[in-house]
């Protein structure tokens, strides 16, 4: 059965049933407001914050698993159907959505009646808009009301779950024309208030939703819609609604726009009411008059469209093979700007609640998007880095919408900090923008102690070289990016978090061979950016320490066959053929052969050959193997899942991107490119029903080869899976690389795939790089042209601002 299909030429993923194997979702919002919405209009709204700022409700973790959207009914004689198949659940004639960049079209049809709902959030503004399109197709009139439904969050989403005693008695709202006002705490401290409108009078209302659905329904079934007659409730406690019905009449083949807009607004101290209790309304009404009409609706939307055209365009590539295009040229991309904007805390898998944005997570979303949103990306650098201590370690999250580190998590994590010369270095080298390495920035958000930015990054590496074990190796601390590898929690109390509870003496023993490899991998970067701002005593000393740990690696960190993952707190080995499990991991191999270890004496090349024999099926790259049978309380959180799944030998996508950097540094581009199409979802399409999760979009795990559904893939979008598959793709495989000097061409291309040219932006100037292969293999570069004149080895100098270029690449 196909559940959906590419439709390249919009740019739009169109999914052909409601009854997908999981909610198929998209993200709405650029700025400081977001939907999540579902092929079945499930999902909500906020501002900035998913746990703050939260307009409407959605029930995580429940049955039906997509519980509470933004829901359309239709009573047409009788006959109540949605549009989305949900809420109602009536039998459609005909279904489709199509997600799209920033909007998604659902469509139903029912009795010769078609509604099509169009949601986006226009750029700049804080509300949601809903085209909804009406169309009788029959050659007689029809006459029919049609329902809106959104339920109110009142604000903290937590609360909402835990304090709903109090909730139940806060709720209160206006209704004044045509828009249904939400007000729950305004009268004390907030100045924030949500509206739902719509542009045309209403047959009636609720604001309760008791009322709307009568206590002992679902959203399946409101009384209101199948009595076809509105109470008009005014909610007082309980739970807020909002949902207008429209009787609307619609001659033989007539069709009608109608346009609602879900909105937040803010008011100033002194400027809160109109008059006593009454809100003052004048932002919300300012609002809802820019989309008065179908026309200004759709100008809104072609504005977010253009948005995207505009950003996609800055790289383009084109080459033989339809599949690779769609991943690369439009989902890719627009999953890595998803990523930015939420790091990993609102999807259908995270509750929006607890994590907020990710010092580790969201400097690897960075790497994704600056090319797309380089301003966006500087202010987000100088965010993360300001939640770092002096000491180099850094809060381990911080609170979008205050912007400080989350103090109940705190740090420790001792990967954390090499991930901010990751960003960094790759912003400087993407935009040539030194200038921000003179910032002065806090540390732990305190404005009287700052450091410059390039500061911050000699903190960081500085924060390894302080914290080296036994080996010379880096003291793991909680964790490092394997969050679940807790080496310093001896665990044996199941209410306990393995990752904020440290129990293992002082933590002075516990190592890590990824955080090594990371530290000679991100550390020639920071050495690299240290000789580009003239500081050559700092270059070579982080040069003489990078060696240093090199060989610590190799004396070390090798098992014979492969990279050791790490030493347990008893100084036992972790990650190799001497364990009973668990003998190899991905993440060493990874950043170890990426960083070059092993490279001149063979080492490299044999871990490599071991991920594929040990690691490797049709699914993809598993994270360790044999997978942990057992809880091992040296371990911590990683042999707590069964066999196959997340840590424990899932296939973590995240992490399968090192394995074809490496590949790729190996010089094996069959390899690299087995692995790239093994996990990037546009490759999915035979075996999307056991996969489950968008075929659009990465998701965070597939179940390895030990679990028992090999193949089931869990946590879509959030996952740094995005960024680090795209920065593999573009900058490793096809090989253009942002440099201080220019743009590095050093493709690494599998067989017979002809990449005919890349497209791309770079420092303000526009770069068409076309690439002749001489022989079907050839990947070498053996000659550059640009504009005509061949250049010396293999780096496009920069060219002037606004020019646009022309490169020619010859592959022999
Ligand atoms: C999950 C990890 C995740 C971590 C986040 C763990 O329970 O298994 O995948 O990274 O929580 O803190
Ligand atoms: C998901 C987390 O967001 C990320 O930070 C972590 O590295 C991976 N899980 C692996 O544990």
């Amino acid at each position: 059965m196909s559940l959906g299909y590419f439709d390249d030429q919009r740019r739009e993923y169109v999914i052909n049933t409601p009854k997908t194997p999981y909610p198929w979702i998209n993200y709405l919002g650029n700025d400081e407001f977001f939907s999540l919405l579902s092929n079945t209009a499930g999902g909500y709204s906020f501002y900035k914050d998913a746990k703050f700022r939260r307009l409407t409700r959605f029930r995580y973790n429940n049955v039906p698993v997509d519980t509470g959207g933004k829901y359309f009914y239709i009573n047409d004689g009788g006959c109540v159907w949605s549009p989305a198949w949900k809420p109602a659940r009536t039998d459609l004639d005909s279904y489709e959505c199509r997600h799209g960049l920033g909007y998604s079209t659902i469509e139903g049809q029912k009795q010769g009646l078609s509604a099509a709902v169009t949601y986006f959030i226009p750029m700049g503004e804080n509300a949601e808009v809903q085209i909804v399109r009406l169309k009788n197709t029959t050659d007689q009139s029809k006459t029919f009301k049609l329902y809106s439904f959104v339920e109110w969050c009142l604000w903290n989403a937590e609360d909402d779950g835990a304090n709903f005693q109090r909730n139940f008695s806060t709720g209160e709202v206006e209704v004044e024309d045509s828009v249904i006002y939400h007000k729950t705490e305004y009268r004390e401290r907030r100045n924030h208030y949500a509206f739902y409108s719509v542009n045309a009078p209403l047959a009636g209302f609720e604001t309760d939703r008791d009322t709307f659905l009568d206590n002992s329904n679902g959203f399946d079934h409101p009384d209101v819609v199948y009595a076809n007659e509105n109470q008009n409730s005014i909610a007082h406690g309980w739970s807020p609604i909002a949902s207008h019905c429209l009787e609307i009449e619609l001659a033989a083949g007539e069709e009608r726009e109608l346009v609602f807009v879900l909105g937040y607004q803010e008011n100033a101290e002194d400027d809160k009411w109109e008059s006593k209790a009454v809100i003052n309304k004048t932002g919300a009404k300012e609002v809802i008059a820019r989309y008065a009409t179908p026309e200004q609706a759709k100008a809104a939307l072609q504005g977010v469209t253009d948005y995207w055209s505009d950003r996609l365009d800055n790289y383009v590539v084109d080459s033989s093979d339809e599949r690779l295009n769609r991943m690369v040229n439009v989902w890719n991309q627009y999953q890595c700007m998803v990523t930015f904007n939420f790091s990993r805390s609102a999807s259908f898998f995270e509750s929006g609640i607890g994590r907020g944005m990710g010092f580790r997570d969201s400097n690897q979303d960075l790497i994704g998007v600056i090319h797309l949103e380089p301003e966006r990306a500087r202010q987000r650098i100088l965010d993360i880095a300001a939640t770092q201590f002096e000491d180099g370690s850094a809060y381990h999250q911080y609170q979008p919408l205050t912007k400080r580190g989350n103090a109940a998590i705190g740090g420790n994590f001792n990967d954390d900090p090499l991930w901010l010369i990751q960003s960094v270095t790759q912003y400087t080298k993407e935009t040539g923008d030194f200038s921000i390495l003179d910032v002065q920035v806090p540390f732990n958000n305190d404005e009287n102690n700052t450091g410059t930015l390039l500061a911050h990054l000699k903190a960081s590496f500085n924060h390894v070289i302080n914290k080296l074990g036994p080996h010379g190796l880096p003291l793991i601390g909680r964790a490092d990016w394997n969050d679940c590898l807790n080496l310093n929690c001896f665990s044996k109390d199941p209410n306990e978090s393995f990752q904020t509870t440290e129990n293992k003496g002082d933590g002075k023993v516990a190592e890590s061979v990824m955080i090594a490899g990371m530290f000679v991998y991100f550390g020639q970067d920071y050495a690299e950016l240290c000789k580009e701002v003239g500081d050559n005593a700092e270059a070579d000393r982080a040069l003489t320490e990078i060696t240093r740990m090199s060989d610590a690696i190799k004396q070390h960190g090798w098992d014979g066959e492969w990279f050791l993952r790490a030493y347990d707190a008893a100084g036992d080995k972790v990650g190799s053929k001497e364990c009973d499990e668990g003998q190899i991991f991905i993440e060493s191999q990874g950043f170890c052969v990426m960083a070059g270890v092993g490279l001149e004496d063979g080492k490299a090349e044999a871990a490599l050959n071991s991920v594929e024999e040990h690691l490797s099926c049709d699914y993809g790259v598993s994270l360790l193997y044999p997978a942990y049978t057992e809880y091992k309380i040296n371990l911590g959180e990683i042999s707590t899942y069964p066999q196959g799944y997340k840590e424990n030998g899932g296939i973590f996508c995240h992490n399968n991107p090192w394995i074809m950097i490496a590949e790729t540094k190996l010089g094996r581009p069959q390899k690299a490119w087995e692995y790239y199409t093994k996990i990037a979802p546009a490759y999915q399409d035979d075996k999307i029903e056991l996969h489950k999760t968008e075929p659009y979009v990465y998701a965070q795990m597939i179940a390895g080869k030990e679990a028992f559904k090999p193949g089931e893939a869990k946590n879509s979008w959030l996952t740094g899976t995005a960024a680090w598959n795209f920065h593999t793709i573009a900058e490793h495989i096809l090989g253009v690389k942002p440099s201080y000097k220019g743009l590095l061409i050093d493709p690494c291309l599998p067989a017979d795939f002809s990449l005919n040219a890349i497209k791309r932006q770079f420092r303000g100037a526009s770069y068409n790089i076309e690439f002749i292969r001489q022989s079907p293999e050839a990947t070498k570069v053996s000659k550059i042209e640009v504009n005509g004149q061949e250049i010396a080895g293999q780096v496009v100098p920069a060219q002037a601002q606004g020019s646009d270029n022309k490169v020619v690449v010859t592959l022999s």
